[in-house]
């Protein structure tokens, strides 16, 4: 049987992926609302194909309590936020989980840390624990690492697509934890060292936020000097080896605003260029309230209470809010102004913000210019209802008049 530990974005989908491919499993959070929730039959997020998937694995037994197991397997997903100030990982959450399930732990049990986490984080955080239970790793106990890869909007099919990685001490270990995922993932999965693949994750999310800053650099400069920033990406990634990403209003989620920051804070000396990318992705934001003002005194509006956000996600189609750059962009326009922004997201049903509105023509209505920081399924399909309103589009998808871009 297999506990996995922390029902959120990443542990649920595992557990039902799990459980729906003949895996007995038990899902534990601490969160009594979050269980009783899925206990009534219902799924705490949106997510393509999620409902479905949450019926098979209730059909093949999976369960949810705020209990922790006593078993075989557990795996532990829980959050891994970076300290702000030492931008290191803040390991209380995993230390945490741990110290729970070390109190029911049987002998000969395997402990698959899936959380991401910065290089050396097991060595230095779960290891002392677990020994410090009474164990002996590698003897009566086995730590693993399995970190996910998945992104949010494409979870289900990602799990079963996807490669992964393994980090195990021994490499008889890490292949039996392979066999589990392999129940449901078709993908390779690479079996390596802990501290490798506590490594790729890291590295792997640290690749995009240095690419994405790339390309929002590309922005600044482009818009500093009158030129075409999608024109020249467009032209330049016409080059065999060149692959620029799309610039936008600053990056979001639980992953990429996050993970690069464990290098930084590990590794101060030989981060200059991830540190500053980082600097770049989060400066986008504010880059975007200095373009509402400019457009504002070009359009000759004074009337910042006409100003609206559309999207409160940190990407299009999730309900997923976390670290979001509308959020950013609000805390950042909160230290000028008294009155916040008005801000809309089909996705969000709950009062996040204040002036947050819940229907597109009521927002609409009472908004001059939209500043589209987000571009869901919903505002593609229905364009043309910004037909008159002066646009700023942080993710060049409108092609109306009156457009402004980044
Ligand atoms: N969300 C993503 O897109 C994504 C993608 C890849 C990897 N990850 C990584 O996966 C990990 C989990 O992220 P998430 O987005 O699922 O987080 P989340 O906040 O959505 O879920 C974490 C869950 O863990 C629970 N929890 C915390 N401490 C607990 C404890 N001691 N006992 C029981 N439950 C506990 C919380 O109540 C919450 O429900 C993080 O390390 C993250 O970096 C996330």
């Amino acid at each position: 049987m297999v506990n996995v530990v922390g029902l959120g974005y990443i542990g649920l989908p595992t557990a039902l992926m799990m459980a729906s491919h003949g895996v007995e499993v038990v899902g534990t959070d601490y969160n009594k609302e979050l269980v009783s929730t899925l206990n009534a039959g219902k799924t705490t997020f949106k997510e393509d194909g999620l409902d479905a998937l949450f019926q098979r694995a209730l059909a093949a037994g999976v369960r949810f309590t705020t209990e922790y197991q006593k078993t075989d397997v557990y795996i532990i997903s829980v959050p891994t936020p970076y300290d702000k100030f030492s931008k290191k990982v803040d390991a209380c959450y995993v230390v945490g989980a741990l110290r729970e399930v070390m109190k029911v732990c049987p002998k000969g049990a395997t402990v698959v840390i899936e959380s991401t986490i910065s290089p050396g984080t097991i060595d230095k955080f779960v290891r002392p624990m677990v020994e410090a239970s009474g164990f002996t790793i590698g003897e009566d106990i086995h730590l693993v690492h399995a970190p996910e890869r998945i992104i949010p909007g494409n979870m289900v099919y990602e799990l079963v697509h996807n490669n992964r990685t393994i980090g195990a001490d021994e490499p008889a270990v890490g292949e039996k934890v392979k066999a589990l995922y392999a129940s449901f993932c078709q993908g390779e999965i690479v079996v390596t060292s802990i501290k490798t693949a506590e490594m790729t994750k890291v590295v792997e999310n640290t690749f995009r936020a240095v690419n994405i800053a790339f390309a929002n650099e590309l922005a600044k400069i482009c818009r500093h000097d009158g030129m075409d920033v999608y024109d020249i990406i467009r032209i330049c990634n016409m080059h065999p080896r060149v692959n620029i990403l799309t610039p936008g209003p600053g990056v979001g989620g639980h992953c990429i605003p996050v993970d690069p920051w464990f290098l930084v804070g590990d590794y101060p000396s030989l981060t200059k260029v991830i540190g500053e990318a980082m600097k770049v992705n989060d400066s986008m934001p504010g880059y975007v309230l200095e373009r509402i003002a400019h457009i504002m005194r070009e359009r000759g509006m004074t009337d910042v209470s006409r100003v609206g956000l559309y999207g409160l996600t940190y990407k299009e189609n999730v309900d997923d809010f976390r670290e979001s750059p509308t959020l950013q962009l609000l805390e950042c326009q909160e230290k000028h102004l008294a009155e916040p922004l008005k801000v809309y997201d089909p996705m969000v049903k709950k009062d996040v913000v204040k002036n947050q509105y819940h229907d597109l023509d009521k927002f609409l209505a009472d908004v001059d210019l939209v500043v589209i920081m987000v571009g869901h399924s919903e505002l593609r399909e229905h364009m043309d209802k910004l037909r008159g309103k002066v646009v700023l589009d942080t993710r060049n998808i409108c092609r109306l008049p009156d457009t402004y871009t980044l």
